[in-house]
């Protein structure tokens, strides 16, 4: 059956140039998406599809703007309960709050019920497509997996890697964590919308071996992603040179050992050396830029456009427990805060093209999802602006730029009107 979806439509063009930086918007005023067995067949202006349409069952948004579903690629489905915990940096974090909240998910029926949730929030929040790190537990991943399905999610995960400096019940032989990686690659990776990622927590919670045993799996197929963390917090970067000695820096660990590629996903990277982010660039190494998370741990602040001179791919990360908020739009807004103290403040356009086709490419997954173009997932979200009274009042009658503008700094879950999944909509009781 030929869906259609109309109102204001806008998405970024697929860049031809080798420049991605580029991002070249698409808006119609009265547009629409048209949608058939969960692709996109057409998108463009209301009037000049009306033929096209014919036959269409149309769901008109009015004047709410329809983009593409927003992409997390960096968020954590085991630490929602550790949201909004006060104080400390990140290892101190990390230890009083983070690994208590993880160790929970050695059970599956909690792990089913919290994933679930997880889940919602992002798709309450717009987010349709996430990079996810779970916990060292079969049943953590098991459920992200199986919850992801359910709800006909395209999600990037894995089961975190731990073999050392983590309390004894989150650590794992790494030969144990490489035999649930392969066993989950198995029985879901490539399987309907998901995909796996081979998932060394951090330098300091893998031993030279556990890097080794990931390199090997990484390795073992072309289509397998890998996601980590580097170069967050100081006191992190010593304690890794303390654990790594003879490597030349923190990029350098996962360099000797074959963990970087244009699959790579490498968490914040807010410190990271010149020299470290010339390295990162030639291996296409991709950064996931998490603003809000290292606001709140006090982290530091990563230059956006700084990534970009370098030719570094950027996606953006909510980076929830550390994070604040599941909202892609949030993440958004502290990118720009982050970036005006940088002194090269982000634009609207930049930033929407960060969490929606940038992502999607950075992810590897722009073949797929991230625009409107023909044959794509048709994964998108309906904003209501006339759900807030402030954003009403603020985006009547403006420029695109200065609607996005004031879309990224104010809106969040409450201006989602609708998620929809394949052309399907999201509701919490599917
Ligand atoms: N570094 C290693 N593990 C984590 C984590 O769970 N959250 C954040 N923000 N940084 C990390
Ligand atoms: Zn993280």
């Amino acid at each position: 059956m030929l869906k259609g979806f109309r109102g204001q439509l806008f998405d970024f063009a697929d860049n031809d140039s080798t420049d991605n930086t580029v991002a070249k918007h698409r808006y119609y005023a009265d547009g629409l998406l048209l949608v058939e067995a969960g692709k996109v067949v057409a998108a463009g202006d209301y009037g000049a599809l009306a033929s096209q349409a014919a036959n269409a069952e149309i769901m008109d948004y009015g004047t709410c703007l329809i983009m593409p579903g927003f992409v997390d690629a960096h968020v954590h489905s085991v630490q929602t309960k550790a949201i909004a915990s006060y104080g400390k940096e990140l290892l101190d974090w990390l230890e009083s709050y983070v690994f208590p909240a993880e160790t929970l998910f050695e059970q599956p029926e909690y792990a089913r019920i919290h994933t679930r949730f997880f889940l919602e929030q992002l798709l309450k929040n717009g987010t349709t497509t996430a990079a996810v790190f779970s916990s060292v537990h079969a049943a953590a991943a098991e459920a992200l997996f199986e919850e992801a399905l359910k709800l006909n999610m395209c999600i990037i995960g894995g089961n975190t890697w731990m073999d050392r400096n983590a309390p004894e019940e989150l650590c794992q032989s790494a030969e144990s964590s490489y035999e649930l990686s392969e066993q989950l690659i198995e029985k879901y990776h490539n399987y309907q919308r998901l995909h796996f990622a081979v998932t060394p927590r951090y330098a300091i919670t893998s031993s030279p071996d556990s890097l080794q045993l990931a390199a090997q799996l990484f390795a073992s197929r072309h289509d397998l992603y890998l996601q980590t963390h580097i170069s967050e917090n100081l006191k992190e970067i010593e304690t890794v040179h303390h654990h790594y000695p003879n490597h030349h820096n923190y990029l350098d660990v996962y360099d000797n050992f074959g963990l970087l590629s244009s699959r790579t996903l490498l968490g914040h990277g807010i410190h990271l050396t010149e020299k470290e982010l010339k390295r990162v660039a030639d291996s296409k190494t991709k950064v996931v830029h998490c603003p809000s998370s290292n606001l709140f741990l006090g982290s530091g602040l990563l230059g956006f456009y700084r990534m970009q001179r370098h030719g570094i791919e950027l996606a953006m990360g909510s980076d929830v427990g550390a994070g604040t908020s599941f909202s892609m739009l949030q993440t958004l807004q502290d990118a720009y805060k982050v970036s005006a103290l940088k002194g090269e403040p982000l634009s609207a356009m930049d930033a929407f093209y960060a969490i929606t086709l940038g992502g999607a490419k950075a992810l590897q997954l722009d073949a797929l999802i991230g625009n409107f173009d023909k044959g794509k997932e048709a994964d998108f979200v309906v904003i209501d602006l006339s759900k807030d009274e402030l954003i009403d009042y603020r985006t009547r009658d403006t420029s695109l730029e200065e609607l996005l503008f004031a879309l990224m700094t104010l809106g969040d879950d409450r201006v989602i009107k609708a998620t929809y999944l394949m052309g399907e909509r999201w509701t919490y009781y599917d």
